[in-house]
């Protein structure tokens, strides 16, 4: 399996439906803009069983980092970074929940913000995790910022640790 680039000339976004209708309208609407202004980049993972319709994507971008929801230790630590990673959407095919990809996504989208991180370093990755979902985020490790309780981070650290 492997993930590609939203490309809206060749993928049928209009079936896509992971039951949470700003999430297909993103895909359907706003994505392919996005990338075109360099703003965000999305992947997509294909059905190649089923005429390659779309069984998930993710969005990354960058955002900066609010020092101050970060736990007291790590506010020291980054005190001089600015930007983080950021997991801007994340959504599975109704048709396809769990069986994993959701999970697999996820790792997916870590590899490469691991990856990004080793040529532009970042020290955290957050993700916004609206629409009940911040429990599947902390499974691997997320933790809620102060203040905000549907956002979550990671450290780079943590995640690269994981990864080897
Ligand atoms: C959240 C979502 C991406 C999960 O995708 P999925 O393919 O169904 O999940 P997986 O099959 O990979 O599940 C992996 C594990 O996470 C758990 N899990 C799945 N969704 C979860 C949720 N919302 N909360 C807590 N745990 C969850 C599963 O039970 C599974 O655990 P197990 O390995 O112990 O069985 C999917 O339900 C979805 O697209 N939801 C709508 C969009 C959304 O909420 N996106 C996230 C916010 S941007």
């Amino acid at each position: 399996m492997n993930t590609v680039l939203l490309d809206k000339n060749r993928l049928d976004r209009k079936h896509f439906n992971c039951g949470i209708e700003p999430l297909n309208n993103y895909l359907k609407l706003m994505a392919s803009q996005q990338a075109k202004k360099d703003n965000s980049r999305t992947f997509v993972l294909e059905d190649h069983n089923d005429n390659s319709r779309i069984i998930g994507f993710y969005t990354l971008t960058m955002v900066p980092i609010v020092l101050t929801a970060l736990p007291d230790k790590l506010q020291k630590k980054h005190s001089s970074s600015t930007s983080a990673g950021l997991i801007a959407r994340l959504a599975v095919d109704k048709r396809y929940h769990g069986r994993g990809f959701g999970e697999w996504l996820l790792i997916d989208a870590l590899r490469k913000l691991v990856a990004a991180s080793d040529t532009v370093a970042f020290p955290l990755v957050v993700v916004d995790a609206k629409d009940g979902a911040k429990q599947f985020y902390q499974r691997f490790g997320f933790q809620a910022f102060q203040h905000a309780e549907h956002k979550l981070f990671i450290s780079i650290a943590d995640v690269r640790a994981s990864f080897s």
